[in-house]
């Protein structure tokens, strides 16, 4: 175990890779979301993750591992950029698309020729990882097409106790899933927008990478209506303006996030005022999401934030959350 600030989770990181090891499933903490994390190279193991989850077979799982190195067990034909790309942003919340080496189950790639990557910025899950010493396929802690999980109490609200084990370390950082950036076909695309920007991208790819459209692989994190909440969300300019005039009686309230404070809180309205930095409103998001789905409100009214740099993987993940957004293909 390098980092000695974990030292004292010693037994705990050793017990969580013995789980791994023996086909179980352990949810740990990354700097994004909580991951449902099973050993990529055991398929009765990677099958019991699609249980869990709910989720359909033919939607891929990304492959975590501990260093950049280790992909090469994993994916072939590396392309010079993708090295680049993870001397630059690895570990940290970048996934790559590359074309899957020969051998990675079925389960893993759902069935494509490609496979996804990343090395995980937080020290637990690099510990685990590499305790471990292989890839750990984990998608994001949450039921199919619901929200992630981006602390450990999310994970047990989720699965209860479905997960062998869970490895708390509090609530994640970034708070939103990773980047995706596919580097398989002709030209670089991002599949997913997260905290590594387009324009970041751009200065290692020499171009700022476009957002796949149609045609792109299927994958969840694409499909229109993924991340709902349960409490309907509608994206609006101006909630206090939605909400004037009087409630229906006897109606449940309505919960507002927005970047600014109302002159005066409408009646019957919960309020969220949510921070008008991109970063720490990332971070608190699917948790605001999940405090408003316990209040039993009839709507949720998001007011939308500016449409300025930094903010595009807030943007896709309320417009998702909507039931909006491009269809999956
Ligand atoms: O931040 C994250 O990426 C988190 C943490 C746990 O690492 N993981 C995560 O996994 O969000 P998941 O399975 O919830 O979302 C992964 C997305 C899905 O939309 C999946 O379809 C896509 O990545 N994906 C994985 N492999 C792919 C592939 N070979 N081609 C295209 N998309 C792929
Ligand atoms: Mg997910």
């Amino acid at each position: 175990m390098s980092d000695p600030a974990l030292t004292h989770r010693r037994a705990e990181i050793i017990a969580a890779a013995e789980v791994w090891r023996r086909g179980g499933l352990v949810a740990f903490p990354t700097e994004t979301v909580y991951g449902l994390g099973a050993d990529a190279a055991n398929e009765q193991a990677l099958a019991r993750i699609f249980a869990a989850k709910g989720r359909p077979a033919d939607h891929p799982l990304i492959v975590h591992v501990a260093a950049a190195r280790d992909i090469e067990r994993w994916a072939r034909e590396i392309p010079p950029v993708a090295w680049r790309l993870a001397e630059r942003f690895w570990p940290g919340p970048l996934t790559l698309i590359l074309k899957r080496a020969p051998g990675v189950s079925a389960l893993v790639t759902g069935g494509q020729d490609t496979v996804g990557l990343r090395v995980p910025r937080h020290p637990l899950a690099l510990a685990l990882l590499t305790a471990f010493g292989g890839g750990i396929a984990a998608p994001s802690a949450n039921r199919f097409g619901r929200v992630s999980a981006t602390s450990a109490a999310h994970v047990v609200a989720e699965f209860g106790t479905t997960v062998d084990c869970i490895v708390d370390d509090g609530p994640c950082t970034v708070g939103l899933e990773s980047t995706i950036l596919d580097l398989s076909g002709p030209q670089p695309r991002v599949l997913r927008p997260g905290a590594v920007s387009r324009t970041a991208l751009g200065e290692i790819l020499g171009a700022v990478p476009d957002i796949a459209g149609a045609g792109a692989p299927r994958a969840p994190g694409r499909l229109a209506s993924h991340y709902v909440p349960d409490t309907p969300l509608r994206l609006v300019t101006d909630a206090a303006a939605e909400l004037a005039g009087s409630p229906l009686p006897g109606a449940k309230p309505t919960a507002v996030l927005a970047l600014r404070a109302p002159l005066a809180t409408p009646l019957n309205c919960r309020w969220v005022r949510m921070s008008d930095d991109p970063a720490i409103y990332g971070q608190q998001l699917y948790a605001r999401l999940r405090e408003v789905d316990s209040w039993d409100c009839d709507l949720l009214l998001v007011e939308l934030p500016p449409r300025a740099e930094g903010w595009e993987a807030v943007h896709d993940r309320l417009t998702r959350a909507s039931g909006g957004g491009s269809p999956d293909c």
